[in-house]
C-alpha cells in the first residue's frame, strides 16, 4: 500500500496519474453483500462509473437540479430553526451533533426520493439509524480489510450485520420505488424519478438494473449525510471557541441581510465571503473523510518510483491539507487565509487549490476536502450550498452557551475538539451540546 500524505505527492497524484489512480479498491467482503459491486462509490473505473458520473453530474447532483431542491433545504432548516427556539425558549441544553445529522438526513432523503420525515411510518427515521450504523461498519471493515491477514475476520465478525443492514435499505428502497411508480409524474421530481426515466429509457448509452439504482441511492445517504453534519457541528464549535470570529460573521451577515428584518438565506452566500472561509478553514481542519482509498488500474510512476498495477493507494486528505511546506500554521483555525487582504472578496473562488498568484510557487493541489480527479466527491456543491446557508442562519439567529452556563458569564468554558478515532472518518469525539440564546427570530410576529 502507498500512503500519498503531502501536497506535492498529491499534485503528482491527482495531476499526472489520475486516469490510473480512478479504482477503488476490490474490498473482497463487497461481494458478500446483496448489492455487490453495482454501488456507484466502489464501482471500477469503466463503463457503469462513467455512464453514472455523467448523470450525477448533468442530471443528479448539477446546479439546476441543487436549485430545484432548494425549498426542501429551507424547509428543513426553518424546522430546525424552530426546534432550537423551542429549546431555547425551555433553556434546555440541544446536542446539535444530532440535531444536524436529522436536518442532513431529512433534506437528502426528501430531495432524492421523497421519503417522508415525521410521523410512525418516518422513512428518513429508519435511514438515519441504517447509516449509523452502515458507518460504523463500514470503517471496521474497511480497515480489517487494509490490514490484510484480519480480512476474513472483520467479515466473519461484522458480515453477516452488514448483509442485514442492506436488507433492510433494500426494504425501504423497493417500497419508496412502487410508491414513485403509482403516484405518476410529479411537478418537482426527485432523484429517484430521474433515475427510474434512465432506467426505463431503452436509448440509454448504459443498461442500468434495479440493483444499480438502489445501491446508487444507498451511496448517497452514506456519503452525503453524516460528512455535512460533521462539518456543519465542527464548524459551529470552532465559531463557539473564537468569539471575535463569531461577531464578524455575524457582522457580515447583517451588512448584507439588515438587522431584524429577514432570514439569511442561500442567496446570500455569495455576498459572504467571510462565511465561505470560515466554512473552508473547517473543512481544510477537518475533512469527514480524512483518507481515501484507491487502487491503481495500470502500472505509473509518482515521484519517480514504479507503482504497480493493483497497488492500493491511501491518500491521507487530512495530512494534505496540515502540510507545513504549504500552509502556514497549519493546525490553526485561521478562515482568514481564504480572503485575499481587503477581506471582501474569497481568494479560492475558481480553483480550490493554491494558485501561482498566492505563493508564487507551481500551482499545487492541497486543497482537497472532496477528494481529486475524476473520482472526486460530485456532492461539493451541493454540500456547500447546505452548510453555508445552515451556519449563516444559527449565527444569525443565536447566541451559544457551552455547559449551560449562566448567559453573562464572562469566560465560557471552550468546547473539546477531540476527534473520534474511528478508521478512515474524522468524527468529534464528544457530541457539541450546548444552551440557545435567541439573538433573532425571524419568525416572530413582527419580523419577517
Ligand atoms: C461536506 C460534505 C462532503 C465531503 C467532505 C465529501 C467528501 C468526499 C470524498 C473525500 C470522497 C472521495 C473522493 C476521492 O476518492 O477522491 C467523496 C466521494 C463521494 N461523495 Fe462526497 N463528500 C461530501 C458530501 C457529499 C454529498 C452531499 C454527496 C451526494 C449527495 C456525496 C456523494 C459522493 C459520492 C457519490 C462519492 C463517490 C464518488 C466516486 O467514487 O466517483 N458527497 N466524497
Amino acid at each position: 500500500m502507498l500512503v500519498v500524505s503531502s501536497a506535492s505527492v498529491a499534485t503528482e497524484v491527482f495531476k499526472a496519474n489520475d486516469l490510473a489512480i480512478s479504482n477503488r479498491p476490490a474490498l473482497a467482503f463487497i461481494d458478500e453483500t446483496p448489492y455487490g459491486r453495482a454501488g456507484f462509490f466502489n464501482a471500477p473505473y469503466g463503463k457503469y462509473w462513467r455512464f453514472m458520473k455523467k448523470l450525477a453530474m448533468t442530471q443528479l447532483l448539477n446546479t439546476t437540479q441543487i436549485e430545484r431542491s432548494r425549498s426542501i433545504r429551507r424547509e428543513e432548516l426553518v424546522q430546525l430553526l424552530c426546534r432550537l427556539f423551542d429549546s431555547a425558549q425551555r433553556r434546555e441544553l440541544v446536542d446539535l451533533g444530532t440535531e444536524f445529522v436529522k436536518f442532513t438526513n431529512n433534506s437528502t432523503c426528501r430531495m432524492a426520493m421523497s421519503a417522508k420525515v415525521s410521523g410512525d411510518s418516518s422513512e428518513a427515521e429508519q435511514i438515519r439509524a441504517l447509516v449509523k450504523e452502515s458507518m460504523q461498519l463500514g470503517s471496521k471493515i474497511y480497515l480489517g480489510e487494509i490490514l490484510g491477514p484480519l480480512k476474513r475476520l472483520t467479515f466473519w465478525l461484522y458480515g453477516k450485520q452488514t448483509v442485514d443492514v442492506c436488507k433492510r435499505y433494500d426494504a425501504i428502497l423497493e417500497r419508496l420505488w412502487k410508491e414513485h411508480e403509482e403516484s405518476g409524474k410529479r411537478e418537482n421530481e426527485d432523484l429517484m424519478d430521474i433515475l427510474i426515466k434512465v432506467y426505463k429509457d431503452e436509448k440509454a448509452d448504459f443498461k442500468m438494473n434495479r440493483i444499480h439504482i438502489k445501491a446508487f441511492l444507498q451511496d448517497l445517504f452514506i456519503a452525503g449525510t453524516s460528512t455535512s453534519a460533521d462539518v456543519l457541528q465542527w464548524t459551529m464549535s470552532e465559531l463557539i471557541n473564537h468569539p471575535q470570529m463569531f461577531k464578524k460573521l455575524r457582522d457580515e451577515i447583517v451588512s448584507v441581510v439588515g438587522t431584524g428584518t429577514r432570514l439569511v438565506e442561500e442567496m446570500d452566500v455569495p455576498n459572504l465571503p467571510y462565511l465561505q472561509a470560515v466554512v473552508k478553514e473547517t473543512l481544510r481542519l477537518y475533512p469527514p473523510i480524512g483518507v481515501t482509498a484507491r487502487e491503481c488500474r495500470e502500472d505509473c510512476k509518482i515521484k519517480g518510483y514504479h507503482v504497480s498495477q493493483n497497488t492500493m493507494l491511501a491518500i491521507n486528505l487530512y495530512s494534505i491539507m496540515r502540510d507545513p511546506e504549504v500552509w502556514d500554521n497549519p493546525n490553526e483555525f485561521r478562515p482568514e487565509r481564504f480572503l485575499v487582504s481587503n477581506n471582501s472578496k474569497l481568494l479560492h473562488d475558481k480553483n480550490q487549490n493554491h494558485e501561482n498568484e498566492l505563493t508564487g510557487r507551481q500551482s499545487l493541489i492541497d486543497y482537497v476536502p472532496f477528494g481529486g480527479g475524476r473520482r472526486g466527491c460530485p456532492g461539493s456543491i451541493l454540500a456547500y450550498s447546505t452548510i453555508n446557508q445552515t451556519i449563516a442562519a444559527i449565527v444569525q439567529c443565536f447566541d451559544w452557551k457551552v455547559g449551560g452556563g449562566g448567559d453573562h458569564d464572562l469566560e465560557q468554558p471552550k468546547v473539546d475538539m477531540e476527534v473520534e478515532n474511528s478508521g478512515f472518518g474524522l468524527c468529534k469525539a464528544q457530541s457539541l451540546v450546548c444552551l440557545p440564546l435567541v439573538h433573532f427570530n425571524p419568525f416572530a410576529a413582527n419580523s419577517m
